[in-house]
């Protein structure tokens, strides 16, 4: 037993919990991802599962992604990159959904399964249905070699190393890297992009992990936030765009290891309801880097401020407005739009990190979750 216990503290790398250390991983895993296939001196971006099937993207009615969980989210995510850049409609559904509502499929749609351990049931059974029904089917899996990554036609590893805390982190920022690289890749080739517009993409691609080990610096910070806010009942978490699943990503965080209620909302569905929730206990997150959608979301917080919420902003360095607004405010460096979710995603991953351990929770293996569900 003795053995084991140093085992996992070697494994866990100094670090008191996996999920912490994955988290503190995600510089690493992100350059792990885009190593080898973005090709920034070249102008290009390389993936053999893309290359040996470009006709199928090029030519696709549409994008079907099937998922569960955090990597559902991930897809949301990815819903906004190719509709925005690379212009290919697309469809998001939760795999189990999809499976048993006799879904509309033809052989001129692309399924993209996203599942970190190509193990999840739900998943495995939308693939074998789409491949069924004629659709081209592409995985993006963390695990090599498993089903997922063996049933589908082609596919791109995320290669973020195993993740052990059950937990999702670095598993969701590597998927948005693979399927942005995807995108970019359309883009080009489908000549939306200029070549320029290219480049630049591709550089500030890479200069994401340094931005991430940026904000991993405000861990202090947030611990402190968490420590604030760790007896609070609910948790209301708001974000627009590119930053909507972000709020949905960072509540199950909460949630899953927690225990604290917590919903993610479109800031502007806010109205339609959650408001009703909100009161001088409530604390609400809200993402907000300064980039479309800015000034929408400082309307929201106003409404939240007149009826007293506690608002916890994650806002781009050196803003000032939301600084004035709110009770606290975690600052990010700037990045493209669409790369936000890269950034703003680490400060809510971190929240919920500290607040399970101040409440006690065993984080890296919460109750009642499996890190992998392969049954139905
Ligand atoms: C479980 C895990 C989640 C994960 C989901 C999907 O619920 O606890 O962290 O997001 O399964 O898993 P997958 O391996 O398919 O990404």
């Amino acid at each position: 037993l003795e053995l084991q216990l140093n085992l996992e503290q070697i494994e866990k790398g100094g670090y008191e919990h996996f999920m912490l250390k994955e988290i503190y991983e995600q510089p690493r895993a992100i350059l792990d991802t885009y190593r080898g296939r973005l090709l920034s001196q070249q102008g290009l971006i390389k993936m053999a599962g893309i290359d040996q099937n470009l006709e199928k993207f090029q030519n696709a009615n549409r994008i079907i992604i099937v998922a569960c969980g955090t990597s559902w989210h991930a897809g949301l995510v990815a819903e906004y990159i190719f509709e925005d850049l690379a212009r290919i409609p697309v469809e998001v559904e939760y795999a189990s959904e999809f499976r048993y509502r006799n879904p509309v499929i033809t052989d001129k749609d692309v399924l993209i399964a996203i599942s970190q351990s190509g193990e999840t049931a739900d998943t495995l059974a939308a693939i074998k249905l789409a491949k069924e029904k004629g659709a081209f089917v592409f995985g993006v899996c963390n695990v090599v070699g498993s089903s997922i990554a063996r049933e589908t036609d082609a596919g791109a590893y995320t290669h973020a190393g195993p993740e052990i805390g059950v937990a999702s982190t670095k598993a969701f920022t590597t998927q948005i890297t693979v399927l942005m690289l995807i995108a970019l890749k359309l883009a080009m080739k489908k000549g939306i992009f200029s070549q320029s517009k290219f480049h630049e993409f591709l550089t500030e691609l890479e200069n994401i992990p340094s931005k991430v080990e940026q904000t991993l610096k405000q861990d202090k910070l947030v611990k402190e936030i968490a420590a604030v806010y760790k007896d609070s009942p609910n948790c209301l978490y708001l974000g627009r765009g590119y930053n909507f699943p972000v709020a949905l990503e960072g509540a199950l965080k909460l949630k899953e290891i927690s225990y604290i209620h917590a919903e993610g909302y479109p800031a502007a569905e806010m109205k339609h309801g959650p408001i009703a929730l909100i009161d001088e206990q409530m604390p609400v997150i809200v993402i907000a880097p300064k980039k479309g959608h800015y000034e929408k979301l400082i309307s929201n917080i106003q409404e939240i401020k007149s009826r007293k919420g506690k608002i916890i902003a994650v806002v781009t360095e050196g803003d000032t407005s939301i600084r004035e607004l709110a009770d606290h405010v975690i600052g990010i460096p700037d990045t493209l739009e669409s790369l936000t979710p890269l950034l703003t995603t680490i400060p809510l991953q971190l929240l919920s990190y500290h607040i399970a351990v101040m409440r006690g929770c065993n984080v890296d293996q919460p109750r009642n979750l499996a890190k992998s569900v392969t049954v139905e």
